[in-house]
């Protein structure tokens, strides 16, 4: 990325840095425990080094200004880092509305998934779809994401299921990254059901993930993390932590789908192992809280999957952050259990929902969720040394953003310091 000038940002009437140290003393002060934690400056400005990461962020008043420099104005805008959504299945073909109506006539997710709809439905279009095709379809979903203010996606496989089919997902998360319009953090999750074709015998097709597909995949550098779907329906707690036990001897970070329509125990088996997040967690106890909280593991919540299945149970939102986990949020953006792309309406739902503070939520979709892909470079806040990723957004306040349910309060965003996207039109009526 060397190469750029450096670029000072201007005119950001709140920048909400994501770290607690840097919400100053002096003009800037803030007294709101909320807004420590957001490590929010007023009046402020940031500086972007050549290199594309932060080099300075403070008061406008004591901005760095060198002959040479860009200076971009933002007139006026509310600065978040570009927001982190730590949990996708954004490669997929064919169309899911026949379930999403058989739900909405009040059919079960198992039940619709049991008689041939859900994954497996997915599996077979994606299976026939080529490489290009999975770009085509991909990539707008990609840019929906990009409009609301992300800068970094996980993406997971999942719907191939063969090793051929789950890398072809997988080159095309990587298609995807070398297109430079977000940073990309691919997940295999090859466990995602058994599919059909061995449906007599599940140790084979968990053979085939820990022997076969797992070993590739590390050895083409096609993922950063593996990824069970603990379930009933999926895969039992045994086989989760077969494969997640081969992942990690493979050098790949763990995360786990777990506690989410059944209670199985994923949750804290794999925080034992040492697994960056565990996620859904609608049924968690306390004993599953304890172990992530012992153990450093996010909580990745997908409340718009809870809401759009219309479950039952929340994931216990509270009770994990007084326990000292981490609570992340994010879309799952999948073809059935949450088609939106939407990053800031899942902090409205943390709120509303979760019972999340604002600050929490913010927290939620930027540093927490950059910490459940096991980032440690700064992503997800703005200090120092950060990427110069920034979610620009248009509103009177912070607390606007979770607040204004449904609307998009992105303007524009960027990655290292680069424009990738702007609203074509201003909105009115905040
Ligand atoms: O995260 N849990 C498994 N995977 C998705 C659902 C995928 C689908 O229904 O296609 C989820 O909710
Ligand atoms: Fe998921």
């Amino acid at each position: 990325m060397r190469g750029m000038p450096e670029t000072l940002f201007v005119g950001l009437s709140e920048l909400l840095t994501m770290d607690a140290s840097l919400a100053r003393s002096g003009a800037t002060a803030v007294q709101d425990a909320g807004e420590r934690a957001l490590g929010l400056l007023r009046d402020a400005a940031v500086l972007a080094g050549d290199d594309g990461r932060v080099a300075w962020v403070g008061a406008a008043s004591d901005a760095p200004r060198r002959p040479g420099q860009r200076v971009v104005d933002l007139q006026g805008a509310v600065v978040l880092p570009g927001l982190v959504d730590a949990h996708t299945h954004l490669v997929y073909a064919g169309d899911r509305t026949q379930d999403f109506a058989a739900r909405c006539a009040g059919e079960s997710y198992e039940a619709v998934a049991a008689r041939g709809g859900g994954i497996r439905l997915t599996v077979r279009a994606t299976r026939a779809a080529s490489r290009d095709e999975l770009v085509e379809l991909a990539r707008p979903r990609l840019l929906d994401l990009v409009a609301h203010g992300v800068t970094t996606v996980e993406i997971k496989s999942g719907y191939g299921l063969t090793v051929a089919d789950e890398l072809k997902c997988l080159e095309v998360a990587r298609r995807l990254a070398d297109e430079g319009l977000a940073r990309i953090v691919p997940t295999v999750l090859g466990a995602h059901i058994v599919p059909d074709e061995f449906k007599g015998d599940r140790g084979a097709y968990v053979r085939l993930v820990t022997d076969e597909l797992l070993p590739e995949a590390a050895r083409l550098r096609l993922a950063r993390h593996v990824d069970v779907f603990c379930e009933t329906g999926a895969f039992s707690l045994d086989e989760t932590l077969r494969i997640l036990d081969r992942g990690r001897e493979l050098g790949f970070g763990l995360k786990v789908h777990a506690e989410q329509l059944t209670r199985t125990g994923a949750a804290a088996a794999a925080a034992r192992l040492g697994a960056v997040s565990a996620d859904h967690l609608e049924r968690a106890e306390d004993e599953d809280i304890a172990a992530m909280a012992e153990h450093g593991t996010v909580a990745v919540l997908l409340p718009g999957a809870a809401v759009f299945l219309g479950a039952r149970d929340r994931a216990p939102a509270r009770r994990l952050l007084d326990a000292g986990v981490p609570v992340a949020l994010s879309t799952d953006c999948n073809p059935g259990t949450c088609p939106s792309r939407h990053l800031p309406l899942m902090a409205t739902l943390g709120c509303v929902y979760l019972g999340l503070a604002p600050h929490e939520a913010l927290l939620g979709i930027t540093r927490h969720a950059a910490r459940a892909l096991g980032l440690t470079d700064g992503t997800g806040t703005l200090a120092p040394g950060a990427p110069c990723d920034l979610a620009v957004c248009e509103a009177p306040g912070w607390r606007h953003i979770p607040y204004l349910m449904g609307h998009n309060p992105v303007r524009e965003t960027w990655v290292a310091a680069r424009q990738v996207h702007a609203r074509a039109t201003t909105r009115a009526g905040l």
